[in-house]
Parts: C-alpha cells; structure tokens; sequence
C-alpha cells in the first residue's frame, strides 16, 4: 500500500482561532461592521482634539516629522509617532481583538490619519458636486482604484468571505470619534451590503436614511469597525461643533503592498514602540508581537 500525504507550510492558518465570540462573528458577518465603545475616555478625545488644534495653529515647517498635514489642514497623518495617544489606540486590544481575527492574525498598519470636518465647510468642487447638493446620497466601497466586473468577485486586496466558520476581508477600517455624534450624523451605511453579488443600482427612495441606510448614536471615543466594501457615506454635519475622526485602516499583511509607500517611516522608529513598529511591517513567518499579546488575553 502507498500513502499520499500534503506538505503542509509552517506558517499556516490550518489551526486558526478567531478570538471574537460566535455571536459576534454572527453579528459582523451578517451586518459587516461591528461597534466598540469607549476606546478613548472623553477627557482623552478631548486632549486629542486640543492637540489637533494646536498643531493646525503652527506653521508647517514646525510639525514635528513625521507627522504631516493636508493642504485644507483638516486631515493629520502619521499621528502616532508623535502622540502617544493615538500609537496606543492603533494598538488597542479591544480594537485589535477584530482586527487581527478578520486579517487571519496577519494584521499591518496601512496607514493613521485623524480628519476635522466643519459645519458648512467649503469642500474641493467635483463631478459629484451637484449631485450631493441636490440631496441625494452618494455610497461607495473604498477601493484601491481598480474595481472588479462584479460586486460578488472576491478582490483579493479589499474583498470579503467567511467559509467555514472563518471570516476574511483583504483589509479593515477602524473609525473612532473624538465626539458626540447624533443618531442622523457620521457614517451611513448599508449593513449586509458587503456580501452583495449584484452591481449596486441606481437607487430611489423617499427616505434613504429610514429605509436603506442606517447610522449610529456615538459617543466621543467610540470606535466603528468596518469591512471596506460595505457600501457607505458620511451624513451632513450640522453640529455647531466640528467632528473630529480618527481613522486607521489595517491590511492583510502577508502579500498586500498596493504601492502604498508610508508604513514605517526608519528614521523616526524609536519613537514607536516594537510591536507597533512591527505591525507597520509585511508579516513574515511567525506571530507578530501583537498577536501573541492577543492571544494570550483571547484565547485563555
Ligand atoms: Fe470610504
């Protein structure tokens, strides 16, 4: 008798274990998003939004590196070689607890920013202009410019699937407020539409935001994890006060490169702790720090 046999890699998936609970992989994978609360205290948000202003106020040559800044000024990147706030929340476990389960534990940073939006804040022109101001909704899946034919093909880099049990998605978003948001501002989305195999239709509806789009009663420091080819928008801002967002993407880390050029910045590492460091790098073959700090909080 012969025997037939696989090699098997040591690096592998085959044993994996999600450390999200069964009913919350039923809720994320149904609704594609999932809500945690109180990541940041409020007097912390508050410090962050403190800070945002302070660094807005000085002249951009005087930002410490490498921390950049926009040219409207309402979007800060890199934040977290500079604010230890903002390096502790990329790592947070209770955040980290779903993104490392939905990359496979092969989570790396792709990229930081936090952004400011104003009431009435005059925004950059585009073809879409008129459109929104018309009061329709614009959705859209992020993407990394390159659209498959299909809603139901799988992109690799962005594209979702849960099969026997183990939910992937080739990258997730993490969106944490820095303030009170009310139930009709801050993201809409459309939950469940990240598994949609149809091309999405030009929609009418009397009433998008009762009938198709939901969005959520936040309070400052509440994080928003999300699969980015669930179809979303950003509702008006009509706070007197302006919103302020963190928002930190993390990709599966394994082949994912997308030509994006900002993970580590060598110079400035020691300003960044080694398993942030680490997580900003491609995982090679073995558990990155994080991950076996994850572990032993999850999985014991
Ligand atoms: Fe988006």
């Amino acid at each position: 008798m012969k025997k037939m046999d696989q090699i098997i890699a040591d690096y592998n998936s085959l044993n994996f274990e999600s450390f999200m609970s069964e009913d919350e992989k039923w809720f994320f994978d149904t609704h594609g998003y999932i809500i945690v609360r109180n990541v940041l205290s409020r007097k912390n948000a508050n410090y962050l939004i403190d800070k945002f202003e302070e660094w807005r106020s000085m002249p951009r040559k005087d930002l410490p590196a490498p921390m950049t800044i926009s040219p409207n000024k309402n979007v800060f990147q890199n934040v977290h070689y500079v604010e230890k706030l903002y390096h502790d929340l990329i790592i947070n476990d209770r955040i980290m607890k779903y993104v490392s389960s939905v990359l496979l534990h092969n989570p790396r940073l792709m990229f930081t920013s936090v952004i400011r939006l104003k009431k009435d804040e005059k925004k950059k022109k585009n073809k879409f202009t008129k459109f929104i101001k018309d009061g329709n909704v614009l959705l859209h899946r992020d993407t990394n410019g390159y659209n498959y034919p299909f809603e139901s093909f799988i992109n690799p880099l962005i594209g979702y699937q849960c099969i026997n049990g183990i939910i992937h998605s080739g990258y997730v978003n993490v969106s944490v407020t820095l303030v009170d948001v009310p139930k009709d501002h801050g993201i809409g989305l459309i939950p469940g539409s990240h598994k949609s195999s149809f091309n999405t239709p030009l929609i009418e509806s009397e009433d998008p935001y009762s009938e198709y789009i939901q969005s959520f009663k936040l309070s400052a420091g509440d994080a928003i994890v999300f699969v980015p080819n669930l179809l979303h928008t950003t509702r008006k801002w009509k706070m007197d006060y302006p919103r302020y967002t963190v928002f930190n993407r993390y990709v599966f880390g394994k082949y994912v490169d997308e030509g994006y050029v900002g993970h580590t910045f060598e110079k400035y590492k020691n300003n960044i702790s080694d398993e942030l460091y680490e997580m900003e790098q491609k995982n090679i073959h073995q558990d990155k720090l994080i991950v076996k700090r994850l572990k032993k909080i999850y999985l014991n």
